[in-house]
């Protein structure tokens, strides 16, 4: 595994709309390798995601995963996830007000409008269609992370660019009211932890 160089706000792969995968490709070395990279990287960044043209690779692939997350503390957990060629779909038109960064966009944050609710679809890594359920501060990390695929940033849904701010400034006057927002949310939602669809 390598770990590969993250583009940063400017790069023109992090504007592109990222190509489809064949699922045929999946099964090769190339592209096992590049998903191992992006999991990798995302790890060795404590990024709660990263999708493939955050490292270069404009495909339509993310990954996500959240433990005890450094740089999100309030955020549930959520297992390793590969999507490739993922589509999503609000369920209902609830939403919420998420407080997010990136890897690609240092030190800032902004407050985004998120689905509360949403349906995924996607391949596995293995080529497998996965269909599941997510909510939440956990539905919005999806949200972001398919978002990059697409060529948009987080930075483009900041509707109140006074809400834009740097890590400190988030963790000195923002953190504890967002804290509190996650916890409502979590009391209304669950954790929001991916659910499988029966069928
Ligand atoms: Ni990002």
């Amino acid at each position: 595994m390598t770990l590969r160089k993250i583009a940063q706000i400017g790069a023109p792969v992090l504007r592109t709309k990222a190509a489809p995968v064949d699922p045929a490709d999946l099964a090769s070395t190339r592209m096992q390798a590049l998903i191992d990279d992006l999991v990798e990287t995302m790890r060795d960044a404590n990024g709660a995601g990263l999708a493939a043209p955050q490292i270069f690779e404009p495909l339509r692939i993310v990954a996500v995963e959240v433990h005890d997350n450094p740089r999100y503390p309030y955020k549930p957990s959520i297992p390793l996830t590969i999507l490739v060629n993922p589509t999503i779909e609000p369920v209902g038109d609830e939403t919420f007000e998420n407080y997010e960064g990136c890897l690609s966009v240092p030190n800032l944050r902004g407050v985004v409008r998120r689905n509360a609710r949403i349906r995924v679809r996607a391949l596995d890594r293995h080529g497998h269609p996965i269909a599941f359920e997510a909510a939440g501060v956990t539905a919005g990390t999806f949200q972001h992370e398919v978002d990059h695929i697409d060529g948009v940033l987080f930075v483009d849904r900041v509707e109140d660019t006074r809400t834009l701010c740097t890590w400190e400034a988030f963790r000195r006057h923002h953190e504890a009211d967002f804290r509190r927002r996650v916890e409502s949310l979590v009391a209304r939602y669950g954790d929001g932890a991916p659910r499988p669809l029966g069928g």
